[in-house]
């Protein structure tokens, strides 16, 4: 594998969860792997799990992992293509991302959406610079459109705890008061409509999603039809999609209660963390017997590892 950013790059999305499952019962097996390699972990935006975890996946395969905060510890990086320098970039991200990959074998970016310009963000304008002139394979650390390692550590825990062959899996709209990507929702459908689950997503009008992302799946805005029998809940917020970026009016009843759960299957709720308790998701959930949302982030470095261990062995 050269490159991981999205679902597409995957050919077996059963056999990586079962390798990521297999390196959470034996992290160190592959060490020979990583002997003498490097990994960059680059962040234009901020991170808690996705650093931690992914340095930690790299390290236990024998790596080397260096961590860049690009955006705060970097050069002003221009991203223009023809632009005459003479602003606050000090850097271009031809040089910058070429130079990167003369000191890694693999790099991971982290590069958010501007949530301005739609058509600037799904191309994946920053992202795929850095694809084009680092020279070294590529996993995303979350780009503007996709978290993929965010959704195989999903998918890593839906197989673990499920107790149903095919679980109800329901991807939920949450309030919140900043206008957030829709990566992590784009990339959790995408994931799922790939995934033996019977998969649905509920959302207030306004909320629709980009139908790239949720072919196959199900999609109200009635939150409560859509979680009766539901096995896992996965809560997440985000702006819309048009008018894009946007936080509309009102939907605050959209968050996850304790008497919303009642008419599950006794469902798990998962989120991606990080999360804005009592505006996003409950207290009472949070704290309660339901969530997974600690397990699901501990999953982050068997996923992170399952996919560097498949790039460490195409190099
Ligand atoms: N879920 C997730 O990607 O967390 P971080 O933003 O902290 O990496």
């Amino acid at each position: 594998m050269k490159l991981f950013t999205s679902v597409h790059d995957v050919t077996d999305i059963n056999a990586l969860v079962a390798d990521a499952l297999a390196l959470k019962k034996d992290p160190f097996a592959h060490q020979h792997l990583g002997k003498n390699k490097t990994i960059g972990l680059v962040f234009l935006n901020p991170s808690l799990r996705t650093r931690m975890s992914t340095q930690k996946a790299a390290t236990n395969l024998g790596m080397n992992a260096m961590v860049l905060n690009i955006d705060k510890e970097g050069w002003a990086l221009e991203l223009r293509d023809g632009a005459i320098m003479n602003g606050t970039t000090v850097e271009h991200i031809r040089e910058a991302a070429a130079v990167l990959g003369q000191y890694v074998d693999i790099i991971g970016v982290r590069s958010f959406p501007g949530l301005k310009d739609r058509e600037e963000d799904y191309t994946e304008t920053v992202f795929n610079k850095f694809v084009e002139f680092c020279g070294v394979p590529v996993v995303s650390l979350e780009s503007a459109t996709r978290h993929p390692l965010q959704s195989l550590a999903d998918l890593v825990t839906i197989t673990e705890l499920k107790t149903r062959t095919r679980p109800k899996v329901v991807l939920t709209w949450a309030p919140h008061i900043k206008a957030l990507p829709q990566a992590v929702p784009n990339s959790f459908a995408e994931w799922m409509c790939k995934a033996d689950v019977d998969f649905t997503i509920a959302h207030p009008a306004g909320y629709e999603l980009n139908t790239d992302f949720t072919n196959g799946a199900t999609i109200t805005h009635d939150q409560d039809a859509a979680l009766a029998d539901a096995d896992f809940i996965y809560v997440k917020n985000w702006s819309a999609y048009e008018p894009y970026g946007q936080v509309l009016p009102g939907n605050e009843d959209w968050m996850l209660t304790n008497e919303k759960l009642k008419s599950t299957n006794n469902a798990k709720v998962m989120h991606c963390l990080p999360v804005r308790r009592n505006l996003e998701l409950s207290d009472e959930i949070l704290d309660g017997p339901n969530s997974v949302v600690v397990h699901e982030a501990g999953n982050r470095e068997w996923a992170a590892q399952a996919v560097l261990k498949k790039m460490l062995e195409s190099l």
